[in-house]
């Protein structure tokens, strides 16, 4: 499963980058905004860094304007995947933006239905939220679940990509599902390094290793 990271902080996105298990950088509005910095800027300086699929947002709900947007964010570098939402014109420029080989994140996917439709529109990823999912009620993962099984029946190539992450939990049921990717912030992936047993085994090993007066080097 590969592991984005869901950030537009550069800093972050460093840390991560540095351990060598980071495949990509997902970014939406909300994200741009945090960062407090201008979106061209920001989103250049990711692509740069990150050798992966970097996600930058459109922000129109019209065809002819989220193509544009589309079109103009691909430029920004070869790794960049185009992020629509899944709505009728959010899909139109979908299938537009494959058409010229770019790649296409397909966001805001609630239903296995609309992740059907995203597949069928040649979708690189389709991102269903699971934590936004969880939070109105309903079983994020089951939706992961359900788009996986539909996904296997068709032999469709579109990425599972489980946004929304917001604990470890969520990363290991994505991966038992077998969804392609997970994006989740960089304090959920930090976490997914800890053990409170590992942490105690290094103790017990270091006092002990101590007690030998060996040493390696
Ligand atoms: C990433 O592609 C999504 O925009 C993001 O995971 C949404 O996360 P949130 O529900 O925590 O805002």
């Amino acid at each position: 499963m590969k592991f984005f990271l869901d950030t537009a902080n550069i800093e972050e996105i460093r840390e991560a980058n540095a351990t060598g298990l980071l495949d990509g950088v997902t970014t939406n509005p909300s994200l741009i905004k945090k960062s407090g910095r201008d979106f061209f800027e920001v989103i250049t300086e990711i692509a740069s860094e990150v050798e992966g699929p970097v996600s930058a947002e459109t922000v129109s709900h019209d065809h002819e304007t989220m193509l544009k947007e589309g079109l103009k964010c691909a430029k920004i570098a070869d790794n960049i995947a185009v992020k629509v939402p899944l709505t009728l014109d959010g899909l139109k420029t979908c299938k537009a933006l494959r058409a010229e080989g770019i790649m296409v994140n397909v966001t805001l996917c609630f239903s296995a239905n609309q992740a059907l439709l995203a597949a069928k529109a040649g979708a690189s990823f389709i991102s269903p939220f699971v934590g936004r999912h969880d939070d109105v009620g309903f079983d994020g993962m089951e939706l992961i679940e359900d788009i996986r099984t539909i996904y296997d029946n068709y032999g469709f190539g579109t990425e599972i990509l489980v946004a929304s992450v917001r604990h470890p939990v969520h990363v290991l049921e994505s991966a038992r599902i077998g969804a392609d990717v997970a994006t989740f912030p960089w304090d959920v992936m930090k976490k997914l390094f800890n053990h409170p047993l590992t942490v105690n085994g290094l103790a017990g090993f270091d006092k002990d290793w101590a007690a030998t007066g060996f040493s390696i080097l």
